[in-house]
């Protein structure tokens, strides 16, 4: 059992544990959120320092984590010296390199952090405790890190077809758009990742950073969640929301959290409504090259969103009017209700899952095990449902906000 609790500092006495509901595998976890939000520096040799010994003791001789440690010259050696050739790509935390570890050839994805500001090491030591405390088919798995000297370093599985961006709003001439079902699919991956880090970890994680880069693919086209770094343990007690620092990237933000700083799971329901429209329609949410109407994607389908007959015209033009018209319906239906601006009439993501379950099933393949299964309509998607369900079972509704 991984114990984090007992062996980090935080310049706080509340300590939150973190255990994962299903499988009754109970893993207790750490101050996250006060540990990395705590964590004052005085000087960069400080904090280089004082993140080094955060994971060594964590660590505790390889018995609390699972990720592997790696030294400088096993990742240089993986990467071919981080030569400009094996780069992946570059986000604002550093550069990405395909690389092959020595001995086992596998083949894994290197990132390795730009030394310089703060942000960078609390991201880095976040991203390090959450993923080896969370363990989801659609979350990536973290093979190891290196913390050698002032480097800081992350071991990713290799996922082969790059990100959901590169595939939909990067998309090359000569690369195939994605079909409606495989984006139907993608959908329901990154979905089920958020189900489990708001409903199967208590508290909840939010995750603070959904968007099209950070949803990454397999050959298969399957979905899984990267960077946690800016992830946040969710309100407990009866907190309804956690305060924080707005953070993220512009256009995804939930606008409570963007106004006000107060962060919910729904604020994450917002960003996947957002992912969802630009699953749908093929456009970037802010596109500075379109005409000034066009700019926001949010602001531009809202008219659309609110008439069923212009909802065609959401089609992405690149599927070529592949699509079932039904499941164009639903999913912007679904689209339309994670972004409320209230966030208190958003579905809980476990809505949206269920929801997806029917939109990835082609009209003649029935959904395994109900013969006469019929999509779920919108309203089944309708928060004050779901909320009045909470009631009866008298469940406190703050425990999932
Ligand atoms: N595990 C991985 N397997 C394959 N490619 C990856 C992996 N992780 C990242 N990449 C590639 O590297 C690129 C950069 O990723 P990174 O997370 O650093 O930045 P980003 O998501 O584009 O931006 P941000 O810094 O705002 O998160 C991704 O878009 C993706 O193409
Ligand atoms: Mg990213």
């Amino acid at each position: 059992m991984n114990c984090f609790a007992c062996c980090l500092t935080a310049e706080t006495d509340e300590t939150t544990e973190i255990s994962v509901k299903k499988g009754e595998e109970k893993k207790d976890g750490a101050n996250l959120g006060s540990l990395v939000d705590n964590m004052s520096f005085k000087s960069d040799a400080a904090r280089h320092e004082a993140i080094a010994n955060e994971l060594k003791r964590i660590n505790n001789g390889g018995k609390s984590i699972k990720a592997r440690t790696f030294t400088f010259q096993d990742l240089a050696a993986a990467t071919n010296n981080f030569k400009n050739e094996s780069l992946l790509g570059e986000g604002g935390f550093g550069r990405v390199y395909k690389g092959s570890l020595e001995n086992t050839n596998q083949v894994v994805a290197v990132k390795q952090l730009d030394r310089n500001g703060m942000q960078g090491s609390r991201e880095f030591l976040c991203e390090v405790l959450m993923l080896s405390l969370l363990h989801h088919p659609n979350l990536v798995n973290l093979i190891g890190y290196c913390s050698d000297g002032d480097q800081r370093i992350l071991v990713y599985e290799y996922m082969s077809s790059g990100s959901l961006e590169d595939h939909l709003l990067e998309l090359p001439q000569d690369k195939k758009p994605l079909d409606w079902f495989t984006r139907m699919k993608i959908a329901r991956g990154a979905a089920r990742g958020l189900e489990y880090l708001h409903e199967t970890t208590t508290p909840p994680i939010i995750y603070r950073d959904f968007k099209a880069s950070n949803i990454l693919l397999d050959d298969d086209f399957n979905a899984k969640l990267s960077d946690f770094g800016l992830a946040k343990v969710g309100p407990t007690g009866d907190k309804p929301h956690v305060s924080t620092r707005v953070m993220g990237t512009y256009g995804y933000c939930a606008p409570e959290y963007a106004l006000t700083g107060q962060l919910t799971t729904l604020s994450d329901v917002y960003s996947y409504g957002v992912v969802f429209l630009e699953i749908i329609t093929g456009r970037r949410v802010i596109d500075n090259s379109k005409p000034a109407s066009e700019q926001n994607l949010v602001t531009w389908a809202q008219p659309m969103l609110k008439d069923r007959r212009r909802f065609a015209e959401l089609a992405d033009p690149l599927l070529e009017g592949k699509f079932p018209s039904k499941g164009l319906h639903q999913a912007l239906g679904i689209a339309a209700m994670c972004l409320q601006e209230e966030a208190s009439t958003r579905p809980f993501i476990s809505d949206v899952v269920t929801a997806l379950e029917f939109l990835t099933v082609k009209e003649d393949e029935p959904k395994e095990g109900s013969e006469d299964a019929v999509p779920p309509n919108q309203s089944s998607l309708d928060k004050s449902d779901s909320e009045q369900a909470n009631q009866e079972e008298g469940k406190d509704n703050e425990e999932k906000s």
